[in-house]
């Protein structure tokens, strides 16, 4: 009698591709239309990528910026030659604007050292300027249509509650075991949907604080039992206080005194002459904003003023030119707000 053949799939098996066939489901029924899920091409999945690094969908596509910086830079060469100036406008409004000359850089790379075609693996991918292994990773199961260990803080928080794993998700051992987890459970035969999936499933069911269970498709197979407990976070950014003080100068009518930074923030934008408080102790104060930036909150006051001493960078600029200069975000608020009340002058 011929010997029983032995199970070839163990119940951890079966249940990975229960949970993806679950989650491919779901997704292919409620999953989001964005742009760059249309297309398999590198190059716009990459700009989208780098827009998605600490901006939301929404600003990314609600506003405009996916679409506009393809129509200004439609291809890898039209990036790499693009200058600083019309770069950093295709970028403003975004913020983090070194990301904008990291992914210029890395389309110079890839027509300096590859021809101009992408390359599809991992370590080429890392090698390029800009490219950590988020990024890799992405490009990898979105562009190339392969598994990889893609895990950006939706998934990370997803994992944690599936796997109902307490240890910090900011430490160096969690993030390579939710890397070896993300690589585990893509399914092979679609890994830019499951990827996409696991994305969106942390956007929308999976969220942070309290997560939407009831009707999370894969609720079955999440093994914590408290999961508005998870994820656990190792460490918090303490937020540093600083103040900023401006000067909106009335002294040139027509004109408007900017600044152009060339520090190690900032760098090619434009923004209003800053200075110390001192020297605006006697001056009227007529605005004031916060905004964040990395760690630090700003607090912006805006005073105003004839035109101080002028330092390096600063320069008079004649209205018309304004709108098509990169002024840094909260700058170009300040600014629209001034200019609707004083009027510009000319
Ligand atoms: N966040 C970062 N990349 C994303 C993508 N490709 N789809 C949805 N959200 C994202």
């Amino acid at each position: 009698m011929e010997a029983l053949k032995p199970r070839c799939q163990s119940p951890a098996l079966d249940a990975k591709s229960d949970f993806r066939r679950a989650l491919r489901t779901w997704f292919q029924e409620n999953g989001k239309d964005y742009p760059w899920r249309r297309t398999s091409e590198p190059y716009p999945i990459l700009v989208s990528e780098m827009m998605l690094q600490q901006t939301r969908i929404a600003t990314v596509i609600g506003k405009g910026f996916y679409t506009r910086f393809l129509e200004k830079f439609p291809t890898l060469p039209s990036l790499a030659a693009a200058d600083d100036e019309s770069l950093l406008k295709a970028w403003e409004g975004l913020g983090y604007y070194r990301r904008a000359r990291l992914l210029r850089s890395a389309a110079a790379a890839v027509i300096e050292r590859h021809a101009g075609i992408f390359p599809s693996s991992e370590a080429e991918l890392l090698a390029l300027p800009g490219i950590g292994s988020y990024t890799a990773s992405a490009l990898l199961a979105f562009a190339f249509g392969k598994c990889s260990a893609l895990v950006d803080g939706n998934v990370s928080r997803v994992l944690s509650r599936l796997m109902d794993d307490h240890s910090p998700i900011d430490s160096g051992p969690t993030i390579r075991r939710h890397r070896q987890w993300a690589g585990d459970m893509c399914a092979p035969a679609y890994p830019a949907i499951h990827h996409q999936a696991m994305m969106e499933l942390g956007q929308i069911h999976c969220r942070p604080g309290v997560p939407d269970c009831v009707s999370c498709p894969v609720s079955s197979f999440c093994k914590s039992p408290s999961p508005h407990l998870l994820p656990v976070k190792k460490s918090r950014v303490e937020k540093t206080e600083i103040t900023e003080h401006a000067i909106w100068c009335t002294d040139r009518p027509g004109f408007l005194l900017l600044h152009k930074v060339a520090g190690p923030r900032r760098t090619g934008l434009w923004s209003l002459p800053l200075r110390p408080l001192a020297e605006c102790t006697f001056l009227e104060k007529i605005s004031s904003s916060q905004y964040h930036i990395t760690r630090y909150v700003v607090s912006l006051q805006v005073y105003r003023g004839n035109s101080p001493e002028l330092l390096p960078g600063d320069e008079w600029i004649e209205w018309p030119r304004i709108a098509a200069l990169p002024i840094a975000a909260p700058f170009r608020k300040e600014i629209e707000k001034l200019r609707d009340h004083f009027g510009n002058g000319m």
